[in-house]
């Protein structure tokens, strides 16, 4: 099903507002719960469907699973060695994250599964994830892009690695790995990344040792069944922190944010740029530091933005690219190459989307220069990245006539109710029931 979103000029954003949960935290949830010995009860998960892909793989693999009802899911635990093989291939949609992270858990199990997933996940690189997974022992056919074809009962040995990227899908990937291998696995980026999946081993009782940007665990251990709050996205929160920074009239309140100093380069970044933004009822739930997050209408300034920044905000550059176009001067992003390989290459789709509504936008090979200007309505292909349709309907609160986006179903991989949000804080966006792109 193809989806367009109609998105007419508007300049203001107002109300409070509750994003749904966290999607790194969701699927990590799913993933331990499933492992653990016991039974663990998960609020405010994401029913997006790159989570529903993890909690249905695990259900596949025999997990007995309940929910999401109203946000809400229970486990019932299983055990490191309780997973039973697949009668089909695992299926997983749009979610890298839950390709590379399964991949680390298959890789220790005592059967073998294939995993796929969409056109999208079809095209992005996993060697990242199956070199050092082959070092530990484990035996995977690819051709470097899904399907994996990972066989079981291969004898894993804990390694010391070292992130040639700053993935933490790849960190995550080997450290689930490690809980299966003989001795300690130990992963050493090269700059912080999001820390969730050590966090929530920490939670399930799991020893876990840090240190600087290397992490180490011993295998052999288990996983007690926990209680897990899933905190709202900051990553779905940036669509309304970026719009109510470059509309001429907003105060918005983000209710329960997590603001994992991993995950805030986007306040750090839009911070520098001059936006509003304060910080309210800090308080930690469940492991993960959370806030209210208040922002109000700014004039914002180009900045280069600055290289420690880029794995903190990965995810929120779709949309940090619409805050430069509404800036004044000049924003430059160097050292983000890693954004060819997402959903979508970002750094090209943005940069060809931005230029179809009136804004000079230069890609570069690892980032983009932007120079601040009048956005113009136009037709954008988001090309299936939910981001990109998300940031471009942001956009429209400075546009000077309708921007059309096409190719927006995947907007319910992260952010179902994205649409009903916006329109509730001001934004006048629409997605006709019976028009499908092609026929337009
Ligand atoms: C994620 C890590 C990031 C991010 C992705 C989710 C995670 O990917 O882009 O959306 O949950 O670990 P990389 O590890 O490839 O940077």
């Amino acid at each position: 099903m193809t989806q367009t979103f109609i998105v007419k000029p508007s300049s203001k954003l107002h109300g409070t507002l509750r994003v749904p949960g966290d999607k790194s935290i969701s699927h990590r949830a799913i993933m331990l719960g499933a492992l653990a010995e016991g039974t663990t009860h998960i609020n405010g998960f994401l029913e997006g469907e790159d989570t529903l892909a993890t909690l249905a793989a695990f259900q596949a693999m025999g997990v007995s699973i309940e929910g999401p009802h109203q946000r809400e899911v229970t486990i019932h635990g299983v055990g490191l060695h309780g997973l039973q093989a697949p009668s089909a291939p695992l299926y997983l949609g749009n979610s890298g994250t839950s390709m590379r992270l399964l991949s680390g858990i298959m890789a220790g199990q005592a059967f073998s599964v294939e995993m796929g997933g969409d056109a999208s996940l079809s095209r992005r690189p996993m060697r990242r994830v199956t070199e050092p997974l082959t070092t530990m022992g484990a035996w995977i056919e690819t051709k470097g892009t899904p399907p994996l074809k990972i066989h079981g009962r291969q004898r894993l040995q804990g390694i010391n690695y070292t992130l040639p990227v700053a993935s933490a899908q790849v960190k995550s990937c080997l450290l689930l790995a490690g809980l299966y291998a003989q001795g300690t696995t130990c992963v050493t980026a090269p700059a912080p990344t999001r820390d969730h999946t050590e966090r929530m081993l920490a939670g399930f009782g799991y020893p876990v040792q840090q240190k600087g940007l290397r992490v180490c665990l011993q295998g052999g251990g288990k996983l007690q069944a926990n209680s897990i709050e899933v905190p709202a996205d900051i990553s779905s929160a940036a669509f309304f922190i970026v719009g109510a920074s470059i509309a001429q009239s907003a105060d918005v309140l983000l209710e329960h944010v997590g603001i994992n100093p991993t995950r805030i380069g986007v306040i750090n970044i839009l911070r520098q740029m001059g936006a509003d933004i304060s910080l309210h009822n800090q308080r930690e739930v469940g492991g993960e530091p959370v806030a209210d997050i208040r922002v109000c209408a700014s004039q914002l300034h180009g900045i280069e933005i600055p290289k420690e920044q880029v794995p903190l905000a990965i995810d929120e550059f779709p949309v940090l690219f619409i805050a430069a176009a509404c800036a004044t001067g000049e924003t430059v992003l160097t050292g983000a190459q890693e954004l060819r390989v997402k959903e979508s290459d970002r750094i090209q789709v943005m940069a060809e989307g931005l230029r179809a509504v009136g804004i000079n936008a230069q890609p570069t090979p690892d980032g983009m220069k932007i120079q601040g200007g009048q956005i113009r309505g136009g037709v954008i292909n988001s090309h299936g990245d939910h981001r990109v349709a998300m940031a471009f309907t942001i956009a429209a609160l400075r546009a000077n006539d309708t921007i059309t986006i096409k190719d927006c179903a995947n907007v319910a991989t992260s952010f179902p109710n994205f649409l009903e949000l916006a329109q509730t804080a001001g934004i006048q966006a629409r997605s006709p029931k019976f028009i499908l792109d092609e026929k337009e």
